[in-house]
């Protein structure tokens, strides 16, 4: 594990950036305790914020904050319904006029999905958007400029190292299936469609470091999203499981600090805040730029017999299915 001092003593050598980041998912949770860490940083940064119009006025009052911490840091709302793939292109093409580079993208969208399915305009579950479709679009659409960038990084907070040969349905890939359909084989199924997903991005383009990531638990109220009043579910995070979070779970604080680390440390890829600490292994097991599976002691958790293992049963299938929706909206 890496300890928090280490953390602390890591990100206090931060002076320069990442320059320019685009955190989907910042207006709440773990993406808006990292924006914070990074603003509090007091380094030059630009930093946009995407999020649906109904979190604007929360998240105008934060962009004040954070302009209030570090009047160097420049934070550019931008409105989207980041559920919709349309939305997804429109947005990065507001970006994509604006900057000629990105240094870090940062995705944090969704939810379990514990309620009765609830599908997009686009037809496409809500979670599985979310924590997969939206995400991966937004990476897609945002790789020439991350390859502008000198140490780009791309990372993704949901399950990281959790994957499994198993965990995604292939013949039900969006889970349609009421039998497939549930919390447990959800976040599975998409954070293992993560992995598969990135690995190969990470292996076409391998300037970029690519994380995958598993939070732990931090109390963010995510467990309060999806559900219907009064169900078991509901009860059941009410009574046990948000209390339980609050107890054993990160604080914001040091939530923000570790994802900041995960951000900027030479640990992952070599480049970036100098580390002397141990370095991680990417799912090839080499240390240099990949795709890098992080639990939520900061730890790189290869998963690699697993991983190569989906790279052969499952890359191709996960891929082609992912394009063929993506090619509507590109
Ligand atoms: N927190 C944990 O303990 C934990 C543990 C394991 C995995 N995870 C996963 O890690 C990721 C980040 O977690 P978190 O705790 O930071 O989540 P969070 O605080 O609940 O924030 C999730 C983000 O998703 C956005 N979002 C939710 N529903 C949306 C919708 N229908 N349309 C558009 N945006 C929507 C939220 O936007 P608004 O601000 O507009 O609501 C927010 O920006 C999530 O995928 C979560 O499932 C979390």
């Amino acid at each position: 594990m890496v300890s928090y001092s280490q953390i602390k003593a890591s990100n206090v050598l931060i002076t320069d950036g990442p320059r320019v980041s685009v955190f989907v998912g910042g207006t709440s949770g773990i993406g808006n305790y990292t924006a914070r860490a990074l603003v509090s940083t007091g380094a030059s940064v630009r930093v946009y914020i995407i999020g649906r119009e109904s979190s604007e006025a929360r998240t105008r009052a934060f962009i004040e904050e954070l302009n209030a911490i570090n009047p160097k840091a420049e934070i550019i709302w931008i409105a989207g319904e980041v559920s919709l793939l349309a939305e997804v292109t429109r947005v990065c093409g507001i970006i994509k006029e604006k900057e000629s580079r990105i240094d870090l993208l940062f995705l944090t969208t969704g939810y379990a999905p514990v309620g009765a399915r609830e599908d997009t305009a686009e037809g496409i579950e809500i979670t599985q958007t979310l924590a997969y479709y939206s995400r991966m679009l937004f990476i897609v659409q945002l790789l020439p400029l991350l390859h502008e960038a000198e140490n780009p990084r791309v990372i993704s907070v949901l399950g990281g190292g959790l994957e499994r040969t198993s965990g995604i349905i292939l013949d039900d890939m969006e889970l349609r299936k009421p039998s497939n359909f549930g919390p447990i084989n959800g976040q599975i199924h998409c954070g293992t469609m993560n992995t598969v997903f990135m690995n190969k991005l990470a292996r076409e383009n391998p300037e970029v470091t690519f994380f995958h990531s598993w939070p732990g638990w931090v109390n963010t109220g995510n467990v309060n999203r999806g559900y219907e009043p009064n169900s078991k579910w509901a009860w059941f995070v009410w009574l046990f499981l948000e209390h339980i979070i609050e107890l054993f779970g990160f604080s914001y604080e040091e939530s923000g600090q570790r994802y900041l680390f995960q951000c900027t440390s030479a640990a992952y890829g070599g480049q970036g805040t100098p580390w002397n600490g141990k370095i991680g292994v990417n799912t090839m097991n080499e240390t240099g730029k990949g795709l890098f599976l992080v639990n939520y002691k900061c730890d790189c958790t290869p998963n690699s017999k697993v991983v190569a293992e989906l790279r052969q049963k499952a890359e191709d299938k996960v891929w082609d299915y992912t394009q063929e929706i993506f090619k509507r909206y590109m």
